[in-house]
């Protein structure tokens, strides 16, 4: 159901690699709510995905970057802002990778060159973003950035690898750099910890879909979709939630607030 809430706003959107993205459903929900919108992807993934699909559909401008160049994002923040006609009101950072995890190194037994690059691509592209934002000075008055976490970032999950601590710099990079771009321009800054869900780079993890099932059992409303992720952003994006920054907001059916669950205990409950 659409409600307008984004009427008139312009978003950029990274990390829609193909349907399962969850990046690409916030831009479907986006554009339903009347959101005009570019979407960007690292140049190598416009290879390999779909989002000119994406981009015909919600008829958006396809500006490629790799998040980790400066010079990439000064380039789609200058077009974005040609394209949609003046400066930007909301940013969806959806971007992850973790190298150790793609070539199959244990925990106890990482590289610390793709630990450097993981963290590149997985957290200090979201400062730098917003870092070129800011230089740029390309944010509207009551805009608001999000990014896309996980609850590793608190707690341990062993097959999350580096991913965790990844989440954790990112989360404090949106703590730190929402204190500025709140008191300078009046931008919000938030991060959205979203369930476990099935995109190329959630199912790359070992023993995925057992821990999927884990979460979806443990969470007393189960995993939070996509899709109620996709309807999350749209409500961070919108001017419903212009008071809220500096947070790390759990989207995830109630999981984080779980200690023992009835579920997976074999009694019977009265
Ligand atoms: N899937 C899950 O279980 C889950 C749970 C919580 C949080 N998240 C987070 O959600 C976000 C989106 O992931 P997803 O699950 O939709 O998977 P996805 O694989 O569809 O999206 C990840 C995106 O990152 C992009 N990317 C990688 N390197 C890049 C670079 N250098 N520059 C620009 N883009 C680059 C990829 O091309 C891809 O589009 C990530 O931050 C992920 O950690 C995912």
């Amino acid at each position: 159901m659409a409600n307008n809430l984004l009427a008139g706003k312009r978003g950029v959107i990274f990390g829609a690699l193909d349907e399962q993205s969850i990046a690409w459903k916030v831009a479907e929900r986006c554009a339903e709510e009347g959101a005009r919108l570019t979407l960007s992807n690292a140049p190598v993934a416009m290879r390999f995905g779909k989002i000119q699909e994406l981009g015909d559909k919600v008829n958006a401008e396809i500006i490629p970057a790799d998040a980790t160049s400066l010079e990439d994002l000064e380039n789609l923040f200058s077009k974005s802002m040609d394209a949609l006609g003046g400066k930007i009101d909301f940013v969806l950072h959806s971007i992850g990778m973790s190298l150790n995890v793609r070539k199959g190194r244990e925990y106890t037994d990482l590289n610390y060159d793709f630990m450097l690059k993981t963290f590149d691509i997985s957290a200090i592209s979201f400062h730098k973003v917003m870092q070129t934002l800011w230089k740029m000075d390309a944010m509207n008055e009551w805009g608001s950035i999000l990014a896309l976490t996980y609850i590793a970032a608190q707690r341990t999950f062993p097959n999350y690898s580096e991913m965790a601590e990844s989440k954790a710099l990112l989360e404090s990079f949106a703590r730190s750099f929402g204190y500025h771009f709140g008191a300078a321009k009046k931008v919000r800054v938030n991060t959205i910890s979203q369930s476990p869900t099935m995109t190329t780079a959630g199912s790359g993890l070992k023993g995925f879909q057992e821990f999927f099932d884990y979460a979806d059992k443990m969470s007393p409303l189960g995993n939070a979709p996509a899709e109620s992720c996709a309807d999350y952003c749209v409500t961070m994006f919108s001017d419903l939630t212009k008071m809220i920054t500096m947070q790390n907001l759990f989207h995830d059916g109630g999981f984080s607030n779980m200690g023992m669950s009835p579920a997976f205990l074999s009694i019977d409950e009265e």
